[in-house]
């Protein structure tokens, strides 16, 4: 049919407390999470408003299987800024867990909280560029990994979603700037990020053309609950990324 690929996942588990060990069952429910999503089968699919049904993604053909799962304890209670910055959790030689051969395997670590100075980071995630890398992969904080035990309102799992989303190309959809570009044609350009649950419509003024802002889309950052949809344009960037001409073609085993 298309490029349909299913990417290998190897989750990889840091944990101080309990809770943060996350279960086997709570992995299969973020991994399912993610084939929905990615497959446009998410129960939510039916809120996405009538003007943006001619260009959501449907099926974005790729699928999720989840292969290992490494669990690994550590006295770090959180994990700061320049943790994240050397990527301490992705080395075995600084507390944390080396990846697992990362041009063949999607490496994803779960860990504790990531505070920062504005806020929480839920996660982050590397770009199609560090393709099998040693530090090429998604980092999760636990209390957002999942479904069951989450907390809200980030606990229907896409904060997976939106970080596989950057791991396969995409930009956040405000472009990280003011009127910013996402290089993805058919979302409409907005001013600035969304948050919480906003009420359609929403009108933003770029340059001076009104849209009407795809808030819904996974890569703003409104909660898991106000967050529905790729689309089409967003399909065609991540299939790219793992064709067999892509820089993840690799993940193609
Ligand atoms: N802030 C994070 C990032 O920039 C993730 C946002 C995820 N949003 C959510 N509703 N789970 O990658
Ligand atoms: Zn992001
Ligand atoms: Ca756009």
């Amino acid at each position: 049919a298309d490029g349909s690929v299913e990417i290998p996942v190897v989750v990889n588990v840091l944990y101080n407390t309990a809770a943060e060990n996350v279960s086997d069952a709570r992995i299969a429910e973020q991994i399912a999470v993610l084939n929905a999503d990615y497959s446009g089968t998410n129960s939510d699919v039916s809120k996405i408003p009538t003007e943006f049904q001619a260009v959501k993604s449907g099926d974005v053909a790729v699928k999720f299987r989840l292969v290992n799962t490494i669990r690994k304890s550590t006295t770090k209670t959180s994990w700061s800024a320049t943790d994240r910055a050397n990527n301490t959790m992705k080395k075995a030689s600084t507390g944390g867990i080396d990846a697992t051969n990362p041009t063949n395997y999607f490496n994803l670590w779960i860990v504790g909280r990531m505070p920062s100075t504005q806020g929480e980071i839920l996660g982050y995630a590397t770009f199609p560029e560090s393709a099998g890398l040693w530090n090429d992969g998604v980092v999760i904080a636990a209390p957002f990994f999942g479904k069951t035990g989450a907390s809200s309102p980030f606990n229907l799992g896409r904060t997976a979603t939106h970080e596989v989303g950057h791991y396969l190309g995409l930009r956040h959809i405000w472009g990280d700037a003011n009127c910013g570009n996402d290089l993805i044609a058919d979302t409409p350009t907005q001013t600035r990020d969304n948050a919480g649950k906003p009420t359609y419509p929403l009108y933003n003024t770029c340059g001076g053309v009104q849209r009407s802002v795809m808030f819904m889309n996974y890569m703003d950052y409104v909660d898991d609950a106000a967050m529905f949809m790729f689309s089409a344009g967003q399909k065609t960037k991540m299939q790219s990324v793992v064709a067999s001409s892509g820089p993840r073609t690799g993940l193609r085993v």
